[in-house]
């Protein structure tokens, strides 16, 4: 096994678009690998994925990747930028994408569904055509590249990039407002979208190895693995509940399983949710237990990020570690928030061998 002897500079020019994924470690990159620079790994697990960037971090590495995540979304994101190593979308394909098909030749879902709750109608019709096209695409890296850049278009229009309310409202009253957002919200799906698929066709890199995109609970994933990372999703209390994911990007779920999408929308829910089974890391009765067979279930280096105020403690999680790893580290970088100055806390990151 080699150690990585790229230097931060070359790994921190990686040309990953920074998305606006919750939670998204792109800022921490630079620091991630200082933390890790003396650690000796080929193959390695990124658990929770998310928006995909410690996966290409670790790509760019030259290691063997495996990304995984409950999140189809996520998933399919990590199948287009990690996975995928050659293919790219043309012009010719990115314009036939938005070519608007005959309105009667392509679904309704979104537009019949979601009046008033993300998206203006206008907007629901581009992306029910979108999908047909979307479809019509030959080539699932293809495909995946598609749906990462319609992913991309639709969070960046959200208030919050996010879709766990009914908050269109928000988006298109006439108030004053302190930031660029409406300007960025009524930016047409058309420029994103062309935009986004640039972004995507240049970080296809291959770096000779092959890489794998995996979807599922991080409970049932099988292998070994050197080096396993770990980014679960955030709770602040046993009283709270953790950030739940799929409700946040539940309607990019719904866009992948567009045919039956309709049977699964939960419609007691004013933001008319796509359901689907909980993970367990969003119940702070689950959490600790969680913690505790996935540090036992694999044999490689455990490097798990975290954050200062997390619930269970960093106290309790290295106790826990000790029990399962010799040595034990925690690195701890302070973060500053750029829209509360005076918020600091500090990011965490555990590692055990
Ligand atoms: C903090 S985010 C990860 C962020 C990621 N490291 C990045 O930089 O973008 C946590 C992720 O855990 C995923 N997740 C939640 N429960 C899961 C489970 N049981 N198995 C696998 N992934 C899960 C969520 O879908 C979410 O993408």
């Amino acid at each position: 096994m080699r150690k990585s002897n790229q230097s931060v500079t070359e790994v921190i020019s990686l040309k990953f678009p920074q998305t606006r994924f919750q939670g998204s470690k792109y800022k921490l990159i630079r620091w991630i690998h200082k933390s890790i620079s003396d650690l000796a790994f080929d193959s390695v697990l990124d658990g929770f994925s998310g928006s995909g960037v410690v996966s290409y971090y670790f790509k760019s590495l030259r290691k063997e990747v495996y990304s995984n995540d409950i999140l189809s979304s996520s998933y399919i994101t990590s199948q287009a930028l990690v996975e995928n190593s050659f293919t790219l979308l043309t012009d010719q394909e990115i314009a036939r994408l938005l070519r608007f098909v005959s309105y009667d030749d392509h679904g309704h879902t979104v537009e019949k569904n979601f009046r008033g709750v993300y998206f203006t109608q206008d907007e629901n019709i581009w992306i029910d055509s979108m999908l047909y096209n979307i479809s019509n695409l030959e080539g699932e890296y293809k495909r995946v590249l598609a749906y990462w850049s319609l992913f991309q278009s639709c969070i960046i229009k959200r208030p919050f990039n996010l879709f766990h309310r009914k908050n269109l409202s928000l988006r298109m009253s006439n108030v004053r407002r302190k930031f660029g957002n409406k300007v960025t919200w009524d930016r047409t799906f058309t420029e994103y979208f062309t935009k986004f698929c640039k972004q995507a066709n240049a970080c296809i890199f291959d770096n000779k190895r092959n890489n794998t995109a995996i979807n599922c609970d991080i409970s049932l994933i099988q292998g070994n693995f050197d080096l396993i990372y770990l980014d679960p999703p955030y709770m602040k209390s046993r009283r709270s509940k953790g950030t739940d994911y799929q409700d946040y990007y539940n309607f990019l779920e719904g866009l992948i399983d567009y045919e039956n999408w309709e049977k699964r929308i939960n419609l007691k829910k004013k933001h008319l949710p796509y359901e689907i089974e909980k993970s367990a890391w969003i119940d702070s009765e689950l959490i600790y237990d969680k913690f505790s067979s996935l540090f036992e279930k694999f044999d490689g280096i455990l490097v798990l990020s975290y954050h200062d105020l997390g619930f269970p403690s960093i106290k309790d999680l290295t106790e826990l570690l000790h029990s399962v790893r010799k040595n034990v580290r925690t690195e701890y970088l302070e973060y500053q928030y750029v829209l509360s100055p005076q918020k600091v806390t500090k990011e965490a990151l555990i590692i055990a061998k």
